[in-house]
């Protein structure tokens, strides 16, 4: 971001303490530093002398409820006679974990730990001034010091390796393969710059926008966060050894700091403040088979039935757009799917859901009722003359649903609820970033003209998913909601899922499913997972078992491929592939309880289903710097084959021991091993203390599949210490889970000095359900050889 003629704020006057915290003037605007809760603060900037109390959808709590209560200790320095480094005077605002320093003159904010450790510190720009806050029309930036070897990691869907350090990157939801939208990105760049290409593996932006990452500090390993709640363009430019720069083309400076040190508690915090993932239906952990393809009715039903019969596990189907009339969304085709709601009835009955895309753009077409209603009710964004905005998609000339209208929201969400009543099990999302086609979407405006496009761009797709999982919860208040969203903002994991848009049938996509998988994990969004097989150009029968291997220990497991590509179903590579694929899916339905209770773990704690070996090794620098291993939940570490022809590969455990999953040899951590790799199996590893609940079988599906024993397969500690793990039961459907309705069971492994044989402890609580058939467990000890 180009800064040349930014209006540096450099010195605050009339500083006063609140019931919060502290408010202060800065060249004619308001600062706020607030206290949210001990471990987090925040630090607001006013344009124009006027707060934005609500800039984005994203954060979903008072942040300074607990403060205003007076349950967050703090106290305040009033500056006097204390002095800064710098010779000004400075403030200081103390919790019981952190301490900001707000430097009066110059205008500096600092951020430490109890123990005096760097959380955020004020960095002197090239001219020897420091660089806080500066301004320019709308725009704004901030500066901060970053030590060499520092790391940083976060900012959601983002390409390229798992730390961010040394790159730059733009906030801004994109449509990847679209060539006019990502042409202002591309433009200027050399030709041998990998960003200069759109189906790079470093191509930035991306489709979803979250602007959160962590800052962690060489050599300590400690680290902080910082979220940014603005939605507007921005960049982050970690590109120099010394410094964080953070700009904003528009909004006001919202930051949150959180003081750390450790990345599950930040992002706790996190996901405090954004919310977390509800509990998926259990179905939506099964595996999900997409296709861009022109379905009739009776080759769908033709699709479930030969995935029965070949005995390969699906739990849903899904159609893409030309179910649809004309690409008219909330219609069908009429001669392709004469009765949709027998259809679904039939599929539902072998246990297989369908999900239906249904894009934001509404043709353009007087007489289709969607679009005349829609227009009557004014819930269509309109430029800033009063016309209504109109871009290019799917149906041609399309409008787009104000989603930042609370009635085009409940408009849309009763919409979706009508929609669903043929038997649609949930709703995908796409084109939402959202994507105009040809025609640029600027002129595309908010609340009927008045808002600029810039203010809601990056949250469109979250404001959708809201509407939709709102419209659908009212229809069906009992059930869990299901929506799969391409874009989408900070806050996101509260309505939907998101899968990494279009990708490229080739190994270095391969690849980046796991870091980007990993960078949205630790950004708030554990339920995620890329195209298998891959979403452009033709897959491959080795590239597409490697990938079903991978996909099938990923938090979301769908098949996916685009329009005229060789047909990539499970069968489509030959015998020998269908075998191995299979087996790889059937290992996921057999591991379902672990994976379940993952999910129930994220929805309580934010906690990453999917996550890189940093969220739990953080101070173990070779585990921080892995790229192409990630960790399923807390005890299983997952690593895929991301060449061809690979026959072994390298993977680094860390500390602990862990059991070769198809092996059982047992590792000393903290190192590096060889791993086998034939096309059979990728590297699978069970960390020493745990307890894998599984499925004694694989079902066709989830669907009904209530077994009278579950296996908990303990994986015995090999040296003195005490481990525990949570399986959860509920129904897999409803609600009445987060109210009591289910089954909670503690598994304590203990290994005593000198015993002679592991404790294990099982106790469950809990109201338990209806559907409820489980016996008992079956109790599977692993030990060393
Ligand atoms: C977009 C989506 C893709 C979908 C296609 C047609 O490219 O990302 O998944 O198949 O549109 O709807």
């Amino acid at each position: 971001m180009q800064t040349d003629h930014f209006v540096r704020f450099e010195s605050v006057t009339d500083v006063e303490r609140t019931d919060t915290g502290l408010l202060a003037r800065v060249h004619g605007e308001r600062l706020r530093i607030d206290v949210c809760r001990a471990d987090v603060v925040r630090v607001q900037l006013s344009r124009g002398g006027v707060f934005d109390e609500q800039p984005t959808f994203a954060v979903c709590v008072d942040p300074l409820q607990a403060t205003r209560a007076g349950d967050v200790p703090f106290r305040v320095d009033t500056g006097t006679g204390t002095e800064s480094t710098t010779g000004g005077r400075q403030w200081r605002v103390v919790t019981d974990e952190l301490e900001v320093r707000l430097g009066v003159a110059p205008f500096r904010v600092d951020v430490l730990r109890t123990d005096g450790s760097v959380v955020l510190q004020s960095v002197l720009g090239d001219d020897g001034r420091y660089e806080t806050y500066r301004t320019l029309n709308d725009s704004w930036s901030t500066r901060r010091s970053r030590g060499r070897g520092d790391g940083v990691f976060g900012l959601g869907e983002k390409g390229g390796v798992f730390d961010r350090a040394g790159r730059d990157f733009t906030m801004w939801n994109t449509d990847v393969l679209n060539g006019p939208a990502t042409e202002q990105f591309r433009a200027g760049l050399a030709a041998d710059d990998p960003r200069a290409d759109v189906t790079s593996t470093e191509f930035d932006p991306y489709y979803v926008t979250i602007p959160f990452f962590y800052h962690q500090s060489n050599p300590s390993g400690a680290m902080s966060g910082s979220f940014v709640d603005n939605g507007h363009r921005g960049h982050y430019d970690f590109s120099r050894s010394d410094d964080i720069r953070i700009g904003f083309e528009g909004g006001q400076w919202t930051e949150y700091v959180f003081a750390g040190p450790d990345m599950p508690g930040i992002l706790e915090a996190y996901t405090w403040l954004t919310g977390r993932a509800g509990l998926p239906p259990l179905w939506a952990l099964g595996y999900h088979q997409c296709r861009w393809h022109a379905y009739t009715q009776d080759e769908v039903e033709q699709l479930g039935a030969r995935h029965r019969e070949a005995g390969f596990p699906v739990d849903a189907l899904w159609l893409d757009i030309d179910y649809m009339d004309g690409y008219r969304v909330f219609t069908w085709d009429e001669q392709r799917f004469p009765d949709p709601a027998g259809m679904l009835e039939r599929l539902d009955a072998q246990g297989l859901k369908v999900i239906s895309i249904v894009d934001p753009g509404v043709k353009h077409d007087p007489g289709y009722a969607v679009y005349d209603d829609g227009l009557e009710r004014d819930v269509f964004c309109r430029t800033e003359g009063g016309d209504v905005y109109i871009g290019q998609v799917w149906p041609g000339d399309t409008v787009f649903p104000d989603f930042a209208t609370e009635a085009a929201r409940s408009w849309w969400g009763e919409l979706n609820a009508r929609h669903v009543e043929s038997g649609l099990a949930g709703i995908w999302n796409d084109m939402n970033e959202p994507a105009t086609g040809v025609i640029p979407p600027e002129r595309m405006r908010f609340e009927h003209g008045r808002v600029s496009h810039e203010r809601f761009h990056n949250q469109y797709a979250l404001l959708m998913a809201m509407g939709t999982v709102e419209g659908l919860q009212a229809a069906r208040p009992d059930l869990r909601t299901f929506v799969l969203s391409r874009s989408g903002f900070a806050g996101i994991q509260r309505y939907a899922a998101n899968w990494m848009g279009d990708n490229q049938a080739r190994w270095d996509h391969l690849a980046l499913a796991v870091t980007m998988g990993s960078g949205l994990g630790v950004s708030g969004q554990p339920f995620v997972g890329a195209d298998i097989g891959g979403f452009q150009g033709d897959s491959n029968a080795e590239l597409f078992l490697r990938w079903m291997q991978l996909g099938a220990l990923t938090p979301f497991c769908r098949n996916h491929s685009e329009t005229d590509n060789v047909e990539q179903y499970a069968w489509a590579f030959g015998t020998r592939v269908f075998d191995l694929a299979r087996e790889a899916v059937q290992l996921r339905y057999r591991l379902m309880p672990y994976l379940y209770s993952a999910f129930v773990r994220a929805s309580e704690t934010g906690e990453p289903v999917q996550r890189p070996l940093a969220f739990d090794h953080q101070y173990d620098p070779a585990a921080v710097a892995v790229d192409d291993q990630f960790l399923l939940g807390r005890d299983l570490l997952v690593a895929p084959v991301i060449l061809p022809g690979e026959t072994a590969r390298q993977v680094y455990l860390p500390e602990g021991h862990w059991y070769d999953w198809h092996t059982g040899e047992v590792h000393e951590g903290g190192r590096y091993v060889i791993a086998p790799t034939p096309m059979e199996r990728i590297p699978l590893f069970a960390r020493a203390g745990a307890v894998v609940p599984m499925w004694p079988t694989a079902p066709a599906s989830t669907a009904g599949y209530q077994p009278e024993t579950i296996e908990l397969h303990v994986f015995e500690p090999v040296v003195p210490g005490r481990h525990e793990s949570v399986v959860v039961e509920d129904d897999g459907l409803t609600v009445a889970s987060a109210t009591g309705a289910r089954l909670t069971t503690t598994v304590t492994v203990t290994c005593v000095e000198g015993a002679v044989e592991v404790g294990v402890d099982v106790v469950t609580t809990g109201d338990g359900y209806a559907e409820h058939r489980r016996q008992g467990f079956d109790v599977v000890r692993h030990r060393p050889a």
